[in-house]
């Protein structure tokens, strides 16, 4: 969860090693730490919060040094403090470690290591670690064997990086269960958490597997298993501009992503429409099709807004294609004892394709001779590499916590997904065409939502001292109504639940007063009526409503207190269109709280533990 970067060449590595941190602190950031060698003496910096005060803090001090590693926390075992901060390190310093993952038999290492005199300063899982790697330096006076002969003890997942005073020449990485990349450079290495933190260095990457680890220098990287046994890496050129990971003048990485949706969107179907055929072309797919067609079932996995677009999915393809979908998250699937065949198709829904209960997912399925289908963001992610086939959905690096242009692109291609496998089936070659017309439209009644973006904040204001918040919403837009409340939920810290509309009679009625605001997602489609009715039983006790609805709706405005007008598209793609106004809802509704939209507390970007 949290980021990792380490540099190792000619330069000052203390602040390329800020920046890294700087680009990786979506990941996690409740404190950030630093460790460097020079002249032979280990320099350990940490700060409580955010990279800045780190940042501020190594600036004034002078520090240079040719060889270092640094790291953001998402604290899983001791609170976040300077103590807990990494890097960890033994009792002289000579030996500092960072940490990603959680060790899970680290209670009883850690009380082995005391019995042995080992000094505990932190409540972190990490710091036996550093201690096991002390221990078996002292016999093998081998740094690469001693981190390795550390790690055959551990349970658990990590990406680690570790330095040592006494081999300063050399970063020693190891990963399973959390990413790790080396950032290949000219008489320059680099190690990262995510590629994120390189990419205004290098692009050319080494992705670390589960069970590898790496021998990184100034000049070269030597990659082994844990068994110790050498293995040849590819390196890999990735294609990041730079100025996508920047705020482009927006103040917060959220609204920048929220208004980016009109091109994540276009480049999520671009070269993927073949309109004369009104059918989709998935390239990722390559040779998959006919299999994904003639699967007996589709079982959708994934975790958050990904689980969302995954309901959304199921909505699609039972409609078009007949074959029968469940949807299940990803910490569930794994835990269950899952009715799966080698006839069905599973697909892993990612933004980050790191996500842990998904990528176990992902395993349990190919053990069970599934094919499996990822549907990620990132580039090279873990998912995307350990599934069988996948498509990938372009929106570009999502930095904000809260997924917006992730959630619009996955949809996009379950669109298209979808149309490809009915296309094999009933779907008629002008059907095929008058969705992809549609999806094509998309964009340009995006640009029109967005234009919106005043008159939801004057709408937010109304609602930021809300304690709580119901949304609703039927057929295809009951998931959309999950995800606006998520996302409220995740930046402004209100609470807030989705429901499908009808629902509301079996039990959240009770708790419809005038103090609860409803948002209700009601765009003109077959079940209106039946959503215009719900909206009357809240009415009628004294609810507050806020709708989303259909441009050419005159009836709602009467009956509501709010209304957010919106274009028209047919059923399947209207989650796209509707979900962008509850996005803009929930970002203003924070800001106006004086909340970080883009870190909200106890949240990380890629959940990489259970
Ligand atoms: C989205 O706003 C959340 N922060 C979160 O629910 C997220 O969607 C979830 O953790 C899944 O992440 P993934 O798509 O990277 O697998
Ligand atoms: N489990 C470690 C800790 O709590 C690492 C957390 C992380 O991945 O940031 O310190």
């Amino acid at each position: 969860m949290c980021g990792i970067v380490g540099y190792i060449g000619k330069q000052n590595a203390v602040p390329i090693l800020i920046e890294g941190l700087k680009r990786l602190e979506y990941r996690g950031y409740d404190s950030a730490g630093i460790a460097v060698i020079t002249e032979n003496k280990a320099i350990i910096e940490k700060k409580k919060g955010k990279v800045s005060v780190l940042e501020k803090f190594v600036k004034g001090s002078g520090i240079e040094a040719n060889i270092g590693i640094a790291h953001t926390r998402w604290a899983t075992h001791g609170e976040p403090n300077e103590i807990n901060a990494h890097p960890h390190f033994n009792a002289d310093k000579s030996i500092m470690l960072i940490h990603n993952g959680i060790i899970e038999n680290y209670a009883p290492l850690r009380k082995k290591l005391i019995s042995e005199g080992y000094k505990f300063l932190s409540e972190t899982d990490t710091e036996v670690l550093v201690h096991l790697i002390d221990k078996f330096y002292t016999k093998k006076k081998n740094l690469f064997e001693a981190v390795r002969n550390a790690l055959l003890l551990i349970n658990g997942t990590y990406g680690i990086a570790v330095i040592s005073i006494y081999e300063p020449d050399k970063i020693i990485v190891a990963r399973k269960g959390s990413p790790l990349v080396i950032g290949v450079g000219r008489e320059e290495n680099y190690i990262a958490s995510d590629v994120n933190a390189l990419i205004t260095h290098t692009s050319s990457i080494v992705y670390l597997e589960d069970g590898e680890m790496a021998i990184v220098t100034k000049d070269n990287f030597e990659a082994k298993t844990l068994e110790d046994d050498k293995v040849e890496k590819e390196v890999v050129e990735i294609d990041i501009e730079v100025d996508e990971i920047t705020k482009s003048g927006y103040p917060h990485f959220m609204l920048k992503e929220i208004m980016e949706q009109p091109e994540s969107i276009r480049n999520s179907m671009r070269g993927r429409i073949l309109m004369d055929e009104g059918v989709s072309k998935l390239g990722g797919l390559n040779g998959f099709e006919e299999r994904i067609v003639d699967s007996e079932r589709i079982l959708i996995v994934a975790c958050g807004t990904s689980w969302h677009a995954g309901l959304v999915g199921e909505y699609m393809l039972e409609q078009f294609t007949g074959i029968p979908v469940e949807v299940d998250y990803g910490s569930e699937f794994r835990y269950r004892n899952p009715i799966i065949t080698p006839d069905d198709t599973t697909i892993f829904i990612s933004q980050s394709g790191e996500t842990a209960d998904t990528l176990a997912a992902l395993r349990e399925a190919k053990r069970r001779q599934a094919l499996t289908v990822g549907i990620c963001n990132v580039v090279g992610s873990t998912i995307a590499r350990e599934s069988d086939t996948g498509i990938y959905i372009h929106a570009g690096p999502e930095i904000g916590v809260a997924s917006t242009k992730a959630f619009t692109a996955q949809l996009t291609v379950l669109a298209l997904l979808t149309v490809l496998i009915a296309r094999s089936k009933n779907l008629s070659c002008q059907d095929g065409q008058m969705i992809l017309k549609e999806l094509e439209s998309i964009p340009y009644k995006v640009e029109k939502i967005l234009k919106l973006n005043d008159e939801i904040e004057k709408i937010a204001e109304q609602f930021k001292d809300a304690k709580n918040f119901l949304y609703l919403g039927r057929g295809y837009n009951f998931p959309v109504a999950l995800e606006g409340a998520l996302k409220l939920k995740e930046i402004s810290y209100i609470h807030a639940e989705g429901y499908p509309a009808a629902e509301m009679k079996h039990g959240p009625i009770a708790l419809i007063d005038e103090n609860m605001p409803t948002v209700f997602i009601a765009p003109q489609d077959s079940v209106y009526e039946k959503v215009i009715s719900n909206i009357e039983e809240v009415k009628s006790r004294k609810g507050v409503v806020i709708a989303v609805a259909s441009e050419k709706d005159t009836k709602i405005e009467k009956l509501v207190n709010y209304t957010i007008k919106i274009p028209d598209t047919i059923r399947m793609l209207m989650p796209i269109l509707t979900s962008i106004p509850l996005q803009l809802l929930a970002y203003h509704i924070a800001v106006k709280k004086g909340l970080n939209v883009d870190q909200p507390r106890n949240l990380a970007k890629s959940v990489t533990v259970e």
